[in-house]
């Protein structure tokens, strides 16, 4: 149990005893990690809350429930302004708390206790397209996600959505009857169905009749014809290719590739379901969901102010020539999703901009009578310097091997100055590893749905909240227990550490919130909450390793001190790698 959750249990019973019948049954017992240490380490606004709810005055309810607490072995409670009460754990309850996690190979993160099927969509980008911005932010979001749902212990399956469907395929398809370079596709199939695309895209705008045939080719292959659906079928295979290349440099990995075209056979029984349970309705030729009145205006979906009045958008799903559309096929997944895998939720790690069609999508489930927990995980755009969407110098949208790339050619330069005499093969590594995670740690110390800037000194700068930083922390607990000889993983002791020293308590104080923040991470999908954790720890380790001699200190001392140092770097350990960052030993 946290400590956070021990002292909750505490003040529930306290209230329990204190009023009784009067408790709202409603009322949620809360205690949150204070914002100052002037007010102690935790605090409840209890007795505000239930003071409304029950007519009393706040501050002296919160003398009642302080009295009604007692003395508790684990903090001194105090009222503090209005009616607020404030915990100050006792150093001995820190230490007690350290002492347990040291045998604890889960360092004090619980198992969920209603494991759930979490079905994960992120990635999924768009075959003969480009992987623009918005992928790499929901492929690196996407994939922590799924490693913190896991290491909760749910059921997580990743599935990578891929748009291997659209009408792209018209132009692809005639380029590669006229246009390929079958030796380039073979190289680098992402960035030649891409060229060809473009290519082709420039024709069309020039020579109508070519844009005609584009869209003749389109029709064969989706009617069928074999010779089309075999190039089609061979595009996607070497596109796979490249991406899973990508992939497994980021250590990224999906159980599942089920693309939009997996769902093609669903599509037509699904829209005439919905024509015949009379969710969906003919417009202008077109299938289209209204909306069923169930929401306020403002936060209908199907909605839209315009000049003062509220103007349908429908969903549509079958246009008036009978193709289907990206919402058609985002239904079918649902359902697939749902009677497959039995999931119990659905997460879409998607760009801001697709909020409305998300919230169609789940408010057509809500019309069928099927409800979940489906959650749109959207974010913002990554902007350049001049705060502008991210581009190349010549315009073009970047491109994520690129990044990579480029990435870790840098911070192969900041390795080299920072220690020059490691092994060649080494720094190669280590230049992996803090290229990559400058990129990962950049985007999930943001708030997903902020803007953020793309800016390559500062994500790999030494100092900082950045992968640099935190991976350098971790090299510096490493380098004390190669001094010692000994691992950080297989420390004990028979005893609590005793602290003395304030820098201390305060990095045991973050250490025992390692099972506080994780499992708060997906209430609301916030990796951020990991890595500003994770950086607080870091910096308050320095803060420790300066003011606290290690290993010239003696005795009980020097045993403590290991055990925070043994804490910090497994908690490090753990939480990069929930953030799918590696950690060098050396740097
Ligand atoms: N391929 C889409 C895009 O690039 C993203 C798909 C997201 N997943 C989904 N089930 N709609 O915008």
């Amino acid at each position: 149990m946290t400590i956070q959750e021990t002292l909750s249990r505490h003040l529930q019973i306290a209230l329990k005893n204190l009023l009784g019948d009067e408790l709202p049954a409603s009322y949620r017992t809360n205690v949150e990690v204070a914002q100052d240490l002037r007010y102690g380490d935790y605090q409840s606004n209890a007795a505000m809350a239930l003071a409304r709810q029950i007519k009393k005055n706040p501050r002296s309810l919160a003398e009642d429930i302080v009295r009604s607490l007692g003395e508790l072995p684990e903090a001194e409670t105090e009222i503090a302004g209005p009616g607020f009460i404030n915990f100050r754990v006792r150093p001995s309850f820190f230490a007690q708390t350290l002492f347990s996690m040291l045998r604890d190979p889960r360092l004090g993160v619980a198992v969920t206790e209603h494991p759930k099927t979490i079905v994960i969509d992120f990635s999924a980008p768009n075959v003969a397209k480009p992987m623009h911005i918005g992928h790499i932010r929901s492929t690196i979001i996407g994939d922590t996600l799924a490693r913190i749902a896991r290491f909760m212990g749910n059921n997580v399956i990743t599935d990578n959505h891929i748009g291997d469907w659209g009408t792209q395929f018209g132009m692809i398809l005639w380029g590669w009857k006229h246009k390929l370079q079958p030796d380039l596709l073979e190289k680098d199939p992402i960035a030649t169905l891409l060229q060809v695309y473009k290519d082709v895209n420039a024709l069309c705008k020039e020579q109508p009749d070519v844009l005609e045939e584009c869209k003749a080719e389109l029709v064969k292959l989706q009617s069928g014809d074999d010779e089309n659906l075999e190039i089609w079928k061979r595009c996607i295979r070497l596109t796979k290719i490249g991406l899973e290349k990508i992939y497994s440099r980021l250590d990224i990995h999906f159980d599942y590739w089920l693309g939009e075209s997996f769902y093609n056979d669903a599509l037509a029984p699904l829209v005439q379901n919905l024509i015949d349970t009379g969710i969906a309705r003919e417009s202008d030729g077109a299938i289209c969901v209204f909306s069923d009145g169930f929401h306020r205006p403002q936060q209908d979906p199907f909605l839209v102010s315009k000049d003062g009045q509220w103007l349908p958008v429908p969903a549509i799903i079958r246009k008036a020539d009978g193709g289907f559309l990206y919402a058609t096929t985002d239904l079918a997944t649902l359902d697939y999703r749902i009677n497959h895998f039995h999931a119990d939720s659905i997460w879409y790690v998607v760009g801001a901009a697709q909020d409305k069609h998300f919230k169609q999508i789940f408010d057509v489930q809500r019309m069928r009578g099927i409800n979940g927990d489906f959650r749109h995980v959207a974010f913002g755009s990554i902007l350049g310097k001049d705060r502008r969407p991210f581009k190349t110098r010549d315009g073009e949208t970047v491109n994520l091997q690129d990044v990579i790339d480029e990435a870790i050619e840098r911070a192969g330069r900041v390795v080299r100055e920072k220690n020059p005499t490691l092994p060649q093969e080494e720094q190669k590594s280590i230049a992996q590893a803090v290229g990559i995670g400058a990129i990962k740690f950049a985007e999930l110390s943001q708030n997903r749905l902020s803007d953020y800037i793309f800016d390559w000194d500062k994500m790999l700068a030494l100092t900082g909240d950045t992968a640099p930083y935190l991976q350098n922390s971790f090299v510096r607990v490493c380098s004390i227990f190669r001094k010692t000889n000994t691992n950080f993983e297989s420390i004990s002791t028979d005893a609590p550490p005793v602290l003395h020293h304030e820098a201390e308590l305060q990095l045991a104080r973050l250490l025992v919130r390692f099972g506080e923040v994780v499992p708060a991470i997906l209430d609301d999908c916030r990796p951020n909450l990991l890595a500003s954790y994770l950086y607080d720890l870091a910096r308050s380790f320095h803060s420790f390793y300066e003011a606290c001699p290690v290993l010239r200190s003696e005795g009980s001392e020097r045993e403590s001190r290991l055990v925070l140092c043994a804490l910090t770097a497994r908690v490090l350990k753990q939480g990069m790698s929930l953030l799918g960052i590696t950690l060098p030993e050396r740097m």
